[in-house]
């Protein structure tokens, strides 16, 4: 199919410009002016915003976790992905024990292939290093899969050494180490002291996992990646004193990078006082305001690099698990389908520039990831394309998300300016509210970070 974008303006991380897109087999194969190509159909952007797709770095989908499986298939999270304007997904598989890393990845490869609505990429979620384990990361990074999560919470979680390790390796192999940075020793304690004081409502998740036990985690995760001069990718970005500890790194040129969520930019910890508090219920959790300032601050600086969204939906019936004990609440929320859109709805507010928005949701993302055909509409890139209509007033409803999520922590917001098409490599896949797209049109994309 060819088809040519018309009369709309280009965003892309550094500037805005009135220009025409023409597309053929799933690639951008020419921008300018007034173009007018034989055989191509006109789709009319006027008025509209026409963007990069973005790539949504950090998703779990139907991962096992909190005694049952996050409610997103691959499809539901993809197709959730393509309506909110995310053409590129990254999940997250948990590694088995005793299993090679690029195992791990050719196992859940065979589950996502048949169901991606958008095109899909991995992070290996790292749990075993013992005998050969370690070596097998190389292979990973061959297959096209780089990049390696640790968890420094959980019951999954690796110890001190086997993060020490895991990042020693990934300098040797062209890889990045990515960390959730909690302190898992405050947190038991601070759970146990909780519950044996009979407070077991959903703030005292907040109260168990507070500001300073995810800084305590940021700032020894750095000082590691310092030591050993590796870099290292911080995840979920929450609170005041890890942004602080981000931005004395960058100052001194360590290759630290940031990420944080649209949930931690748009609630504070007062959620957790609702009566629905248990759906807010995600790890790291909201924090207060002061940290929620931080971090907008930082975006603005340009002390966090990218936004993702930790989607990782549960239903309500297993969230109801924890009413009456924080610890049985599965953590995670849904949200794919609304950074985008909740990002650029910020800069249409003012809070920042549309440009700044396409950065950390799809410029920086391709490019500190290695999704070298994504993250900007430029030839030769595929066409991964959203057209945003600036005026359309959305708000956030269950009703009109497109996950198998029966509830949104984002119910009643409201967003100034929508995504009206997604084009996933040329496809319609997203038009005026309607999914379009189909099981099977996302492929892997295999990366490399050299
Ligand atoms: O609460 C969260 N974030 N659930 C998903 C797993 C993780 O920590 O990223
Ligand atoms: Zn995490
Ligand atoms: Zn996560």
């Amino acid at each position: 199919m060819q088809f040519v974008i018309k009369n709309g303006t280009i965003v892309s991380a550094t500037e805005m410009y009135q220009a025409d897109v023409a597309v053929a087999d799933g690639k951008i194969v020419a921008i300018g002016k007034d173009l007018s190509l034989e055989g191509y159909d006109v789709v009319d952007a006027a008025g509209k915003l026409v963007l990069p797709g973005a790539l949504d770095v950090h998703t779990h989908l139907a991962m096992p976790f909190g005694g049952t499986i996050s409610s997103d298939d691959y499809f539901a999270g993809t197709r959730a992905a393509a309506c909110g304007g995310t053409t590129t997904v990254f999940d997250f598989i948990l590694q088995d024990f005793d299993e090679k890393m690029v195992d791990a990845v050719k196992r859940r490869d065979a589950l996502c292939a048949p169901d991606a609505a958008v095109d899909y990429a991995f992070h290996v979620g790292v749990k075993d290093v013992s005998g050969d384990l370690l070596d097998s990361m190389e292979e990973a990074v061959e297959f096209g899969v780089p990049t390696f999560k640790v968890f420094m919470v959980y019951d999954f979680g690796v110890s001190d050494g086997v993060f020490y390790k895991v990042l020693q390796k990934s300098k040797e192999i062209g890889a990045r180490i990515s960390v959730h940075a909690e302190n898992n020793e405050m947190v038991n304690m601070l759970v146990e002291k909780y519950i044996s004081e009979g407070k077991t409502s959903a703030w005292y998740h907040y109260m168990s996992r507070p500001e300073f036990v995810e800084k305590e985690a940021d700032e020894r995760a750095i000082s590691w990646a310092k030591e050993l001069n590796a870099p290292l990718y911080i995840v979920h970005l929450a609170n005041k004193g890890g942004v602080e500890a981000v931005t004395k790194a960058k100052d001194e040129g360590y290759e630290i990078y940031a990420e944080t969520c649209p949930q931690y930019l748009h609630f504070t910890n007062e959620v957790y006082k609702r009566e629905d508090g248990r759906n807010f219920v995600c790890s790291p959790p909201m924090k207060g305001q002061e940290s929620q300032d931080a971090i907008w601050d930082a975006i603005i600086r340009g002390d966090i690099d990218t936004v993702a969204t930790d989607h990782c939906p549960f239903q309500s019936y297993e969230k109801d698990w924890g009413k009456d004990d924080f610890r049985k609440i599965p953590n995670g929320c849904a949200g794919v389908e609304n950074m985008y859109p909740y990002m650029l709805s910020m800069a249409n507010k003012g809070k920042i520039s549309f440009q700044k928005a396409v950065e950390l949701c799809s410029e920086n993302p391709a490019r500190l990831f290695g999704c070298k055909d994504k993250g900007s509409l430029s030839v030769g890139k595929d066409a991964d394309i959203v057209i945003y209509d600036k005026d359309k007033e959305f708000t956030i409803s269950v009703d009109n998300m497109h996950s198998d999520c029966d509830h949104t922590i984002w119910e009643g917001a409201e967003l100034k300016g929508y995504p009206v098409q997604t084009y996933s490599k040329g496809r319609l896949v997203f038009d005026n509210g309607e999914f379009l797209g189909e099981r099977g049109w996302g492929k892997f994309v295999k990366r490399s970070l050299k």
